[in-house]
């Protein structure tokens, strides 16, 4: 699902122009798709949304604008963990979320790619919102999030995880939300937060498969 959803996002990319790389299993699936346009004489130019994202479209031959930017992308295909009834999103799960966050906003177009699994009806049901911190004071910064739900610093084979930037990241759970820009703002707020998971209005298209095959659906504006 996760193939025929990265694939249905193709139709979107322009003849020639910037694309923004997503992260995760499923951007993975779509940068490879990428790549193979490249190899086929597509003129795109990829700004990858991590180091791992990065890595996989120089192995490819994607060229790629420099991480200094400015970025102007025409496209942004990324994955998502949680998708609402309004198309909000929670983002983060890979840890990329806060040059998820700057590539989405570059973008003139922002096209989320996501099996069924993903969908619910409010955001906060399945997933906790992802936090990045700076490593400073973050176990102060974690009090301060735990206004919001249970924070959990997130760990890898037993240590903290590290973002691209440095960072650590709290999931906190919340549980369903009622009013995602509120939360989000209230957590960009706290003293240490980098960024947040939440991503909400920032989704234009979201190609949701399904076994039956993949189907679009595009935020009322
Ligand atoms: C990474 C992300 C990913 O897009 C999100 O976690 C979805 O990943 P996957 O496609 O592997 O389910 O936000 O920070």
């Amino acid at each position: 699902m996760k193939r025929a959803a990265a694939a249905a996002a193709l139709q979107h990319l322009p003849e020639a122009g910037v694309v923004g790389l997503g992260t995760g299993s499923t951007a993975k699936i779509f940068i490879d798709l990428v790549g193979e346009l490249v190899r086929g004489g597509r003129r795109l130019v990829g700004v990858p949304t991590s180091k791992a994202s990065r890595a996989q479209a120089e192995a490819l031959g994607v060229p790629l604008l420099p991480d200094d930017g400015p970025f102007e992308v025409d496209v942004c295909v990324d994955g998502a963990d949680e998708v609402s009834d309004g198309l909000d999103l929670i983002k983060g799960g890979g840890g990329a979320l806060l040059r998820e966050k700057i590539v989405n906003f570059a973008a003139k177009k922002n096209l989320i790619i996501v099996d069924a699994t993903k969908l619910s009806t409010r955001l906060g049901t399945t997933w906790a919102v992802p936090v990045e911190v700076a490593r400073f004071g973050h176990a102060a910064t974690a009090a301060a999030l735990a206004r919001f739900g249970r924070p959990t610093l997130r760990l890898r084979d037993g240590a903290p995880f590290v973002t691209d930037q440095g960072g650590l990241i709290y999931d906190v759970a919340t549980g369903p939300i009622d009013d995602a820009a509120d939360l989000e703002r209230a957590l960009d707020a706290v003293p240490g937060v980098v960024e947040t998971g939440l991503f909400v209005g920032r989704a234009d298209v979201v190609i949701v498969a399904t076994p039956d095959g993949a189907r679009e659906r595009v935020r009322a504006r």
